[in-house]
């Protein structure tokens, strides 16, 4: 392909869904070769069906790496960690070029709602294609957990279990699937509560937390005995199993990350209120669950037939600046190519950048 004065371009786009752990990724192996982002231990997420990072990614000859977040160009570190990420697509696929990539998110970006997961996966998916590099679903997953580990989940749709592996070159360490999105009728209501990025990153507060929480051990076991049980519970579509677990290990999750040193606290009175509200209608007898991630947002875990009545509550409660009903969404995917100078315009819906 040739593109404006005669640049030759191989171009690729494509779009991952975001994902929410059901049990949580909190810690990386320590002292293992940098760059290569290995997670503690498993983790076991749903792929959200409407919260998305739709990225197209083209070679060129000449020029430096342009990286474009959301229509505008990106931050310096965000640009590098791209770059840094091509690399390793580069290197693979004996590519020498630079790169454009265009990237959009149709959701806010770096407030803990996980968008560096579909971030990573749709670069991981485009920039390969775009390389001419065949990989497996496997080896997208590995590749996108170089970028960001829970962009490792995001390459599958449905029900998503994240294998820690045991070697010390990754080669084990990557998400497979344990069940399609037309599995369970579950919602996750991702309850936002406001639009501000977070203060502290993922891996800085977590590098935090394995180095100075004294429950860090802790924390460890239990997510390896949760990830068993949660995988039971998702077999037999057994929420009363399920939704309690998910609650404990996301709250096990920030106590083990507030007793770190500094602590690590992300939660506003926003976070509480929804919590205490959530609590108060279990004991009138709806059920639902509360999850929450690197950010003050709520994601509250019900069926699908409680989903409208829990949607008014949320809706209702002043600490709830948005809400997004989701269901179990597909894996990421290549999308058809809309030209030689198409970008992702008018594909993401409120434009926001996304979190590379
Ligand atoms: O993939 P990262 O580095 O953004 O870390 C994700 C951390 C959590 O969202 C809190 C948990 C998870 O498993 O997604």
């Amino acid at each position: 392909m040739s593109g404006e004065s005669g640049i030759r371009w191989k171009k690729a786009t494509a779009r991952a869904h975001s994902n929410i752990a059901l049990v949580k990724y909190w810690g990386k192996r320590e002292a293992v070769p940098k760059g290569l982002n290995l997670p503690a231990t498993g983790s076991l997420s749903m792929t959200l069906d409407r919260l998305h990072t739709t990225t197209s990614v083209a070679f060129r000859d000449g020029g430096p790496d342009e990286v474009w977040l959301g229509g505008t160009p990106a931050p310096g570190p965000a640009a590098e960690r791209v770059s840094r990420f091509l690399d390793l697509v580069r290197e693979q696929a004996g590519v020498s070029g630079s790169a454009v990539v265009r990237s959009w998110n149709n959701f806010p970006t770096a407030s803990g709602l996980a968008s560096s997961a579909s971030a990573f996966a749709a670069l991981a998916l485009a920039a390969c294609a775009a390389a001419g590099l065949e990989v497996s679903r496997e080896g997208s997953s590995r590749l996108a957990r170089m970028g960001s580990g829970s962009a490792a989940r995001s390459i599958f749709g449905g029900f998503v279990e994240m294998l820690p592996g045991s070697r010390p070159d990754g080669s084990d360490c990557y998400a497979r699937p344990l069940f399609g999105p037309d599995y369970w009728d579950l919602r996750l209501l991702v309850a936002q509560t406001t639009s501000r990025k977070k203060e502290v990153s993922s891996s800085e507060a977590m590098r935090r937390t394995a180095r100075t929480s004294p429950f860090y051990p802790s924390w460890i076991r239990l997510v390896a005995r949760d990830i068993r049980e949660a995988r039971e519970a998702i077999g037999r579509r057994d929420l009363d199993r399920l939704g309690p677990l998910v609650e404990r290990n996301a709250l096990a999750m920030h106590a083990t990350a507030l007793a770190a040193d500094p602590p690590v606290l992300f939660w506003s009175p926003a976070t509480v209120e929804i919590l205490k509200l959530v609590e108060g209608l279990r004991k009138q007898g709806m059920r639902a669950y509360c999850t929450i991630d690197a950010g003050p947002h709520v994601k509250v875990l019900c069926q699908g037939e409680a989903a409208p009545e829990m949607a008014r509550h949320l809706e209702a409660c002043p600490a709830v600046q948005r809400l997004t009903e989701c269901r179990p969404g597909p894996g990421a995917h290549l999308l058809p190519e809309q030209g030689l100078s198409g970008s992702c315009e008018g594909v993401g819906e409120s434009g926001s950048s996304t979190d590379l």
